[in-house]
């Protein structure tokens, strides 16, 4: 439904997206996940014809938003980081001005104003201003223009932010109640957002892609088991990388060991346990009965927060951050 390949936005010097390529299939909703300033915004400009690309294509319900710009349009419903609304009109007013905008004719409108307050649940302030509703309310009034010519494709961009728990939960709602029948894009900076509406997440940083996954699978990789950074220095000269890693394969409980970096006389390795197993304690005795000193040793990738810092902070700063365990453990320290 959404396709974009080798997208990349430029904005004078700045290259906001990079080389970007996905792909969104018909009825799935999508979580666009990525810090300040990772080019959400902008690629959703792209997607909705509000910017033209750099280079790479895009298109949408198999459009393309160069050459179909119109079509395209007919298939989207855009709720912009802050919704295009008039303060003085009154909400009726404004779903039907939007309405006829997006080619709703006058035997149609009132169908569609009356299916759209209903499901985003603004019956009770149909005729009040805009401008007198709360934050909450006017972002309602947002997703109902969103879909109000009733689109294949909705881009919502942060449609929760700045509300507090009790309309996120609404608006999440509302946005289940929606998936299916539309191919949703939201993005947002809030994990738990994502865990409960989205089934895939597309996580950007700097312009770059740096994952696309279920989220299931990231949840599950988390979740069920354990993933340990280890380094691991001889006392005399360097360790034999062959000899380490066999060993920490042999702890109970491990289910793979990977290299990751070798340096003068440390070896940086990075363990995954099996499901359900703390493998933290016995990979130190390991190391350290093996006659080798522990010069690192800390749990990466616990949760959520934890693969996103890790994927947009950089390895050597997400290293920094989540170092919740590192400690150097000489042997006759480990003896005592
Ligand atoms: N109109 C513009 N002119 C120049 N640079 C821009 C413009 N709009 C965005 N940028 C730059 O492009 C980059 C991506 O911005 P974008 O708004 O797409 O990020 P974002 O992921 O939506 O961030 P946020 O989470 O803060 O909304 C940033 O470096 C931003 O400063
Ligand atoms: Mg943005």
């Amino acid at each position: 439904m959404i396709k974009v390949e080798g997208l990349t936005k430029r904005y004078a010097r700045t290259v906001a997206v990079d080389n970007i390529t996905f792909e969104v299939e018909k009825g799935e909703i999508v979580g666009f996940l990525g810090p300040n300033g990772a080019g959400k915004t902008t690629t959703m400009r792209v997607l909705t014809c509000f910017l033209p690309p750099t280079a790479g294509t895009a298109s949408v319900a198999g459009f393309d938003v160069l050459e179909k710009p119109l079509e395209v349009k007919k298939h989207i419903g855009y709720l912009p980081e802050t919704p295009p609304l008039y303060p003085e009109m009154e909400v009726d007013e404004y779903l039907r001005f939007t309405g006829k905008l997006k080619g709703i004719s006058g035997s149609d409108i009132d169908r569609r104003v009356d299916e759209v307050t209903g499901r985003c649940a603004i019956g009770d302030v149909r005729n009040k201003l805009i401008g007198k509703l709360s934050k909450g309310y006017r972002q309602r009034v947002g997703l109902a223009q969103a879909i109000i010519h009733n689109p294949d494709v909705l881009i919502l961009d942060e449609p929760t932010s700045g509300l507090d728990p009790k309309q996120i939960i609404e608006i999440r709602e509302l946005l289940k109640s929606l998936a299916g029948d539309h191919t949703i894009i939201l993005s947002t900076h809030i994990l738990s957002e994502v865990e409960h509406s989205c089934q895939r997440v597309i996580i950007i940083n700097q312009g770059k892609l740096v994952a696309i996954d279920s989220v299931d699978n990231l949840t599950n990789r988390l979740r069920g088991s354990e993933a340990v950074a280890i380094e691991v220095e001889a006392a005399n000269g360097r360790p034999n990388p062959t000899e380490v890693q066999q060993r920490l394969e042999q702890v109970a409980g491990v289910s793979r060991v990977v290299m990751r970096n070798s340096k003068d006389s440390r070896l940086s390795f990075e363990v995954e346990s099996l499901q359900g197993r703390h493998i933290r304690a016995d990979l130190a005795r390991t190391v350290v009965q093996s006659g080798w000193n522990l010069s690192e040793l800390k749990a990466v990738g616990l949760s959520l927060e934890d693969i996103f810092l890790q994927l947009t902070a950089g390895e050597e700063k997400a290293r920094q951050e989540n170092s919740v365990e590192a400690v150097t453990v000489s042997q006759e320290g480990a003896q005592q």
